[in-house]
């Protein structure tokens, strides 16, 4: 589809005029409070059809900083024009009143999150591109890094708030009735621990023939309610579980691959007051202390690369997008995940999630001066966590924004 210059112009000017907008972060409280309780449709389309502009045209700005040579790659340039269309079609609603036009975006809604289903692989598939046309030295892969942080983050934030929509007001059928949207207010840890384990052993036993079994071991301090169970989406607490016993279960396989039987996995599922932590502990030999960082790089893999002919069947490693992405859902709601090697032994893979669900506040990549340095300096890049661009406002500030967030449009411009 060509696409006429003024109506570039136009889009140009919109994206400068929503990317001038601090994204705002909702607290799992707010999601739920919303769902259940304050909200309707038309709230939900009030707020989404400013604050979905502007997560997209926060990002797609920092798109625009990326080197020239990845912006030309062709996956790259797919990625953009996904974007930009989906942009183009949210700001059409931007003064749309009537109510026919809510069902209009809730489908919109659905054809946008289709758009964007293989956004993760595509872009991944743009810097191989790059990889192999020019190669990458060190300073363009930290500032690819630092990107890629940021962009999934906003891509794992807009799908929540598009999944939020049209579960609680499209005609999607097959979710849970106790759910609200996407969350489950009473994720129950240890169903969502055995159901990872198990698809994980799957995985394994297909591809090794044999898998470790599992211990689960879980306390609660006495003071907390609700047993294991938490405000959560429990399909990002699978992810996370998931990619992690994969890992455990290669590392220990390959580890121990002179015995005929192998070491087990233990899960240790702690609940306390402010946080509920899962420990995941392996014997699969471990990596040493210089190498965790390394870990944590998108496309970092010790495992061959699966070929394109494997796609029918998925395979247990090789990406290099397990640890990275998992990360990022746990920090999504201001949880985290680390490792805890023990060179010559095994490895401790911790999540930690926030127990209090008005505590569990989105973190949104925000586009401003500081993003943008990174981009164009060469002193190499810290770890987004450290780094201060991420929209990491304290939990105190938000708790007066949002109470009744979802009934308010955006009006702090920066
Ligand atoms: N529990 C573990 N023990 C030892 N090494 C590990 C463990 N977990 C991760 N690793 C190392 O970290 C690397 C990166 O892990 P990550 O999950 O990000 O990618 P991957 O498993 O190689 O591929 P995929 O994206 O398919 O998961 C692995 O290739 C492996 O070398
Ligand atoms: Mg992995």
């Amino acid at each position: 589809m060509r696409i006429s210059r003024v109506c570039l112009q136009r889009m140009g000017m919109m994206l400068d005029h929503y990317s001038q907008y601090n994204p705002m972060p909702l607290s799992m409280k707010n999601f739920i409070d919303f769902g259940n309780k304050t909200g309707c449709q038309e709230a939900s389309f009030q707020f989404l059809r400013k604050e979905l502009p502007v997560r997209m045209a926060n990002i797609m700005k920092e798109i625009k900083l990326l080197p020239d040579h990845l912006l030309t790659m062709p996956s790259v340039r797919l990625v953009m024009s996904w974007y930009e269309q989906s942009f183009r079609e949210l700001i059409q609603f931007e003064n749309i009143d009537d109510k026919a036009g809510l069902t209009d975006f809730t489908d919109r809604l659905i054809q946008i999150r289709n758009r964007h289903t293989n956004v993760v692989e595509t872009m991944a598939q743009g810097i191989l591109e790059l990889k192999e046309t020019h190669g990458i030295d060190d300073n363009t892969e930290n500032r690819i890094q630092y990107f890629l942080d940021r962009f999934y983050m906003s891509r794992i934030s807009i799908r929540m708030l598009i999944n939020q929509h049209t579960l609680l007001f499209g005609n999607e059928i097959g979710h849970h009735p106790r759910h609200v949207g996407s969350i489950d207010p009473n994720c129950n840890v240890l169903h969502v621990v055995q159901d990872a384990f198990e698809n994980a052993r799957f995985l394994c036993e297909q591809y090794y023939l044999l898998c470790p079994e599992l211990d689960i071991t879980c306390k609660l301090s006495n003071k907390v309610k609700d047993g294991d169970s938490i405000v959560y989406v429990p399909s990002h607490l699978y992810h996370m579980l998931f990619e992690l016993f994969k890992n455990a279960m290669r590392a220990v396989v390959e580890h121990h691959s002179n015995e005929t039987e192998v070491p087990k996995l233990n899960v240790m599922v702690v609940k306390g007051e402010e946080d509920l932590s899962i420990k995941l502990s392996d014997e699969g030999g471990g990596v040493p202390r210089s190498k965790t960082d390394l870990l944590f790089q998108y496309m970092y893999s010790t495992a061959p690369q699966p070929s394109r002919s494997d796609s029918g069947s998925a395979p247990l490693a090789g990406y290099g997008y397990g640890l990275p992405l998992s990360r990022l859902y746990a920090r999504y709601f201001h949880g985290d995940l680390i490792l805890n090697s023990f060179e010559g032994f095994g490895t401790d893979a911790i999540v930690y999630l926030k127990v209090l669900s008005n505590e569990a506040n989105e973190r949104l990549p925000v586009y401003n001066t500081t993003a943008s340095k990174v981009y164009s300096s060469d002193i190499p890049v810290s770890d987004w966590s450290s780094s201060s661009p991420f929209n990491n406002n304290g939990h105190q500030s938000h708790r007066n924004y949002y109470t009744t967030a979802y009934n308010r449009s955006i009006g702090i411009a920066r």
